[in-house]
């Protein structure tokens, strides 16, 4: 493995009713509080009303951003920047899924700094400072609740960029299986495949000698795959809940990412598919993983086929290794659509007619990717793989 530095802030409040602690874990910050939320989900699971209680527990003055949208816009961060600023506020609370949290943090970081917000996510702008923040999360898939990346979309460009920095770690997240027992089906499936994704992309490394990083890796994913399809046939299982929120979690709070840099290039070509088309980020992550995975297959046939036989339990006798690799993707495949994902573009009525504006956007630093960097022909290809 490479060296490493380890940095993890994030204040990790796991199980039921926690959120009747919120106030305490308010105490150390200052009175105006920011409230940001989505469309209503919160509203209608009363979600709300306890986090309004335990507020004025705290004695807050809360100043409230509703309507954070799915694939968080670059103008709703705006919003919130301006809320900052005309209503001082001290301390951010996000309560809601990934969009909800990425675009708290972008509030966070533009509130500290004069220029468009859009700066730092283009990354022209390096963050020096942000408010500080906490979150109660709703649902189970990005990991946003304990890492300081946040992914936020510009319409006008039709740009959708992730950006991150050491002062967007939320101060403290609460994580409550109930919560997330009204996510519905679609939604879950979604998480689901996010956090999966996350694992894929830290497991193709390009680092020798990780034996206890490829465990963790694939010990995530077995507990994600035997859990699914129990949680599935009952959404409100509390102890289902529970195991794939904690997944979600380690999936991306920087523990499965030690020693190596992860690969990442689908998630790249994934936003550039989602900032035109508006698609939710897992389901073009379940149309772009299985072919990406077969473009690269040959830079490391051997890691492919531990995946394979460890975590897709591929019966490996007498076949050669491409071949046992091959089956472990196509598992993952059905896997993912037994689930209900979908597994083309066509699913979500996407051609081929802007694949020359997505490419652009993937490719506008260089090739993407650290395990295998693609360049133009190679993002055409899986592109055109996906169709
Ligand atoms: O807006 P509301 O009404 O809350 O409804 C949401 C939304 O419609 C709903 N929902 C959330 N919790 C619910 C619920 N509905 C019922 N009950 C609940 N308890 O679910 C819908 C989707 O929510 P969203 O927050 O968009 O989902 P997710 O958590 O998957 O976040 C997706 C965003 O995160 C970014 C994605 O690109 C996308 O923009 N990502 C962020 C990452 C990070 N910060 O580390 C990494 C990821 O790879 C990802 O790119
Ligand atoms: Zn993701």
């Amino acid at each position: 493995m490479n060296n490493f530095t380890f940095y993890n802030p994030t204040r990790l409040i796991f199980g039921k009713d926690e959120v009747e602690n919120l106030a305490n874990h308010l105490q150390t910050y200052g009175k105006n509080i920011l409230l940001v939320y989505g469309g209503g989900s919160i509203k209608k699971s009363g979600l709300y009303d306890q986090v309004i209680q335990q507020l004025q527990k705290a004695n807050a003055n809360v100043t409230e951003l509703a309507g954070v949208e799915p694939n968080p816009r670059v103008e709703t961060v705006r919003k919130g920047v301006a809320l900052c600023k005309e209503h001082q506020i001290d301390f951010l609370l996000a309560v809601g899924g990934g969009s909800v949290i990425d675009c708290t943090k972008a509030i966070a970081a533009g509130a500290k700094y004069d220029g468009d917000v859009w700066d730092i996510v283009i990354k022209k702008a390096p963050v020096h400072e942000a408010l500080p923040f906490g979150t109660v999360l709703t649902l189970a898939a990005t990991g946003s609740e304990m890492n300081s990346g946040s992914v936020i979309t510009n319409w006008e460009t039709k740009e959708k960029h992730g950006w991150g920095s050491p002062f967007t770690f939320p101060q403290f997240s609460i994580l409550d299986p109930q919560n997330t027992v009204t996510v519905p089906k679609n939604h879950t499936v979604y998480g689901i495949v996010d956090m999966m994704s996350h694992v894929f992309e830290q497991y193709f490394n390009n680092a020798t000698h990780t034996p206890l990083q490829d465990r963790m890796c694939e010990s995530v994913l077995k507990t994600v795959m035997e859990t699914a399809p129990k949680l599935l046939e009952d959404l409100t299982s509390y102890k289902h809940r529970e195991t794939i929120l904690y997944s979600g979690t380690i999936a991306l709070n920087g523990m499965l990412q030690m020693g190596y840099r992860g690969d990442w290039a689908s998630h790249g070509i994934e936003h550039a598919i989602s900032a035109i088309y508006d698609i939710p980020h897992a389901g073009g992550l379940a149309i772009i993983f299985p072919n990406w995975m077969k473009h690269v297959l040959d830079r490391n046939v051997a890691k492919f086929k531990q995946l394979a036989v460890r975590v897709f339990e591929v019966d490996d006798t007498d076949k050669d290794d491409r071949e046992v690799a091959l089956e472990g993707i196509e598992r993952l495949r059905q896997f993912w659509n037994s689930l209900g994902a979908p597994s083309r573009l066509a699913d979500y009525n996407i051609d081929d007619s802007q694949f020359e504006q997505m490419t652009r956007h993937i490719l506008a630093n260089g090739p993407i990717g650290n395990f295998k960097p693609l360049h133009e022909e190679d993002v055409t290809s899986i592109l055109k793989a996906c169709l």
